[in-house]
């Protein structure tokens, strides 16, 4: 199944442009499913009809739903929140339990589990996805590693027998309390479920991501970074959706100095970008309901199949080149003052800005040091001894 992220800064156009894009798929004749991912929910209002929380047929060939985030994260999450509320309860230190009560970007990722629950029906050839803004996708994206540390605590307990529950615990000064099984099947499960997740996301065959981004300083900049950190964590970008570009006929007259400061942002999309673009010109009202968007989806691909991958990147890659193995990742824009590397040992963490990931490195290089590393031309090349 085909999975499209429409993603971006808020007011873009996300919402727009994810219903027109479902609507234009469908028409081609694949069966699209229009999930509403973003707790601010407003593909109702653009569509101008009830969504909701159950699937509801659009047209033909189209169906959609809004994920009740808050309804999903506490059918997963209830047996292990209890525990750790109670566990809580015992630690002196609130700043600890909120951080590990709210594990930022656990929402987001339990809205994008729906992705899975679309592809297990076997009924749809594609999925597109009105994704949350750029800020809480992106915290999606850092969960596993999040997670991942958490869960080698937690599986240390179980290992333990449950009674040398150290590492945590320690940290909660709250050594009485211990997890019974149904608080590890319930971690398993929920482990299971982001591994699944992750693993849709980053197989670039059948999943991209699509930038939406208005001519505007702000909003070009924030985009950039967001294209950078979706490549750090390995989801391809297939095309960048310009929307709002205004009509020729805004060169001149009274629209005339906005229409020569877009062009200078266009140019600076295009050098910030090097996907296919695709333009969509403001409308002269708010565009509402689904015969507009319909005809949106239709000029935006322009004849072209939203459905199909506009181009083939891999972000993260293992190369060998001359007997030495180097792994490289793609960071467009990035600059070498903001990039940080430490060495794990079997892992690798790459730090941009604000964000960082833990790269989990290939049997292949586990283990072996690396002898340099370099920013060449947008892409962080790691080479090992
Ligand atoms: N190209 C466009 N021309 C005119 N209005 C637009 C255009 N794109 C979006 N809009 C309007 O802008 C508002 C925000 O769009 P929306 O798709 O909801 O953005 P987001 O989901 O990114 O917050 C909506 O009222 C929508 O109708
Ligand atoms: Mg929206």
């Amino acid at each position: 199944m085909r999975v499209i992220l429409i993603t971006g800064k808020g007011g873009v156009g996300k919402t727009s442009l994810a219903a027109a894009t479902a609507l234009e798929a469908a028409r081609r004749g694949h069966r699209t499913f229009l999930l509403s991912a973003d707790p601010a929910h407003n593909l109702g209002d653009a569509l101008d009809r009830r969504v909701g929380a159950g699937t509801v047929s659009l047209a033909p060939g189209l169906w959609a739903r809004e994920v009740a985030v808050l309804d999903e994260l506490d059918r997963s999450w209830s047996e292990i929140h209890t525990f750790l509320r109670g566990l809580l309860r015992e630690s002196a230190n609130p700043l600890i339990a909120d951080e590990l009560l709210t594990f930022p970007g656990l929402e987001e990722l339990v809205a994008l589990r729906a992705i899975r629950e679309v592809e297990a029906t076997g009924e749809f050839d594609c999925c597109v996805v009105d994704c949350a803004p750029t800020g809480a996708t992106l915290r999606m994206l850092r969960f596993p590693d999040a997670l991942r540390l958490f869960m080698d605590h937690f599986f240390e307990m179980k290992r333990k027998g449950v009674r040398a529950i150290r590492p945590l615990l320690e940290r909660l000064h709250a050594d009485g309390m211990v997890p019974d099984e149904s608080v590890f099947d319930a971690v398993e499960r929920l482990v299971a479920d982001v591994d699944a997740v992750r693993r849709i996301l980053i197989d670039g065959t059948r999943t991209s991501a699509r930038l939406v981004v208005n001519p505007a300083r702000l909003v070009v900049a924030e985009t950039r970074r967001t294209f950078a950190y979706l490549s750090l964590y390995g989801i391809a970008t297939d095309a960048v959706l310009v929307n709002r570009v205004l009509p020729e006929a805004a060169s001149h007259g009274f629209f005339a100095r906005w229409a020569e400061r877009e062009r200078e942002e266009l140019e600076a999309i295009e050098a910030s970008f090097p996907l296919p673009r695709l333009a969509v010109p403001l409308h002269e009202h708010e565009l509402r309901g689904q015969a507009d968007l319909a005809s949106l989806g239709e000029r935006v691909y322009a004849g072209r199949d939203p459905a199909e991958l506009f181009t083939r990147s891999r972000p993260i890659r293992l190369e060998k080149q001359a007997g030495r193995t180097r792994l490289e990742i793609d960071l467009p824009g990035a600059s070498k003052e903001e990039l940080e590397l430490v060495e794990l040992g079997h892992e690798i963490v790459v730090r941009v800005r604000d964000m960082s990931r833990i790269v989990a490195l290939p049997e292949s290089v586990a283990g072996r040091r690396v002898e340099r590393a370099r920013l060449e031309a947008g892409v962080l090349v790691i080479e090992f001894a």
